[in-house]
């Protein structure tokens, strides 16, 4: 168009004469089901059965932080909301371990992992119990390490623990009753019980 035109709605109609692909569009296709496919009536094809075989092993899922872009924007960490599940590792130290505030900011056990160490951690992750407690270092709840150095052998306790929530023993935030698997929970209290991996 020339440089001096104005777009209004009265002549939308002879810019868009001039795109290029103006008449190409089609709807024979079920993506967007038109009126050769009886409008609507077949669903796009993406519900085919995978015909992969001879697959390797399963994938792990991971995310990370290249070393160089770790700390290009600042501290992640100070740029998250303080609770939830999304907080950001603190990219102002290098990387440490899972769990660390400088942790890694999701790490999902590889598959093939199950060492009880790596299924608890995972387990606190999957359940969300990372959004209120970190490994080491007060967060809204007591440091996991802290806590699994205060009941040594109580996985019972613990276990009827984290299924009630409470306060009032590190300080005034409440925790919620956790509703998780029976058995999650069990693992996590053995865990912390047998000291956190430590
Ligand atoms: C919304 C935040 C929040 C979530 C989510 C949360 N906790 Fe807590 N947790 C706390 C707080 C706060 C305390 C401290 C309560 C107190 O002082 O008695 C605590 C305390 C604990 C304790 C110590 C209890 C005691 O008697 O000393 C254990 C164990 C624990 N949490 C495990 C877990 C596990 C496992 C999960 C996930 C299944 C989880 N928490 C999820 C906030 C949370």
């Amino acid at each position: 168009m020339p440089a001096d035109f104005t777009l209004s709605d009265k002549n939308i109609a002879e810019v868009q004469k001039k795109m290029h692909n103006r008449d190409g569009m089609t709807t024979a296709h079920a993506m967007w089901p038109g009126n050769e496919f009886g409008s609507g009536k077949l669903k796009p094809d993406t519900h085919a059965t995978a015909c992969m075989k001879d697959c390797g092993p399963a994938p792990t899922i991971t995310s990370e932080l290249p070393g160089h872009a770790r700390n290009v924007w600042g501290n992640l960490r100070e740029q998250n909301r303080t609770v939830g599940p999304q907080r950001g590792a603190d990219t102002s130290k290098p990387e440490g371990k899972l769990g660390d505030a400088a942790g890694p900011v999701k790490v999902v056990s590889p598959a093939g992992s199950d060492s009880p160490n790596s299924k608890a951690m995972a387990l606190t992750q999957e359940l969300g119990c990372t959004g209120c407690h970190n490994m080491e270092g007060k967060l809204v709840g007591p440091a996991f390490a802290d806590v699994a150095k205060k009941y040594p052998g109580k996985a019972e306790y613990l276990e009827g623990k984290i299924r009630s929530g409470g306060s009032g023993i590190w300080g005034e935030t409440p925790m919620p009753p956790q509703d998780a698997p029976a058995a999650d929970i069990k693992t996590i209290a053995e865990w912390l019980a047998a000291g956190a991996g430590k």
